[in-house]
């Protein structure tokens, strides 16, 4: 099952990066599929070491996601790495093998270490359906998000639209489509 997550990394000075990204996820392994020309990619695989997090916290997808916020957080306990201060739960990952297309690698990791604060919250139509609703797009129900979010992602668009035109500088409109879709 593919799990939208938080995902951080170690640079080579050892600074934290962090970065949503869908992992296919499991007790024993964990699958993560970032594109070739990402932070989190050249993290990984130089350090070999990861530690992705659940989280319910949407503001975090937001601000590592757009604005490349180091998110709070604390030392994983057993790689090379930080868990995010709000996880519900985390994986500690050790790189086995990688794999993928020239655009988008497939990098497959071994679980070291396994962390779990709480359940993740889940909007009350979504747990009583198990899931999700029965049309809900598959991403509704993987980021663990709800329609209430969609009024705190447009705000955070309208701002950074307005950051743009005052800096001239552009985000990364296609993420805040692909957030948005997710609402
Ligand atoms: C819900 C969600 C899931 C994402 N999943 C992936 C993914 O699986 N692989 C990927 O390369 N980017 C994914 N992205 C986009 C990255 O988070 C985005 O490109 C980010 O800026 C990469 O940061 P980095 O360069 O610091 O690694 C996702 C974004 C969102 C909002």
């Amino acid at each position: 099952m593919i799990i939208e997550a938080i995902f951080s990394t170690l640079n080579r000075e050892g600074s934290p990066n962090f970065a949503p990204m869908g992992v296919v996820w499991g007790e024993e392994r964990v699958t993560v599929r970032p594109f070739r020309q990402t932070q989190t990619y050249e993290n990984l695989v130089a350090s070999g070491y990861g530690v992705v997090s659940l989280t319910d916290n949407v503001r975090a997808f937001v601000q590592c996601g757009l604005y490349h916020v180091v998110l709070p957080h604390f030392t994983a306990s057993q790689v090379p790495g930080v868990v995010y201060q709000e996880a519900c739960a985390w994986r500690e990952l050790q790189v086995i093998s990688q794999a993928g297309d020239e655009q988008r690698a497939e990098v497959h990791c071994r679980v070291v270490e396994k962390g779990r604060r709480r359940d993740r919250f889940l909007p009350g139509a979504q747990r009583r359906a198990g899931g999700g609703h029965p049309g809900d797009p598959p991403e509704f129900v993987r980021c663990g998000l709800d329609r209430r979010h969609a009024g705190s992602l447009r705000n955070h668009r309208r701002k950074n639209r307005r950051r743009e035109r005052k800096t001239g500088i552009s985000g990364n409109p296609g993420l805040y489509q692909e957030m948005i879709a997710c609402v």
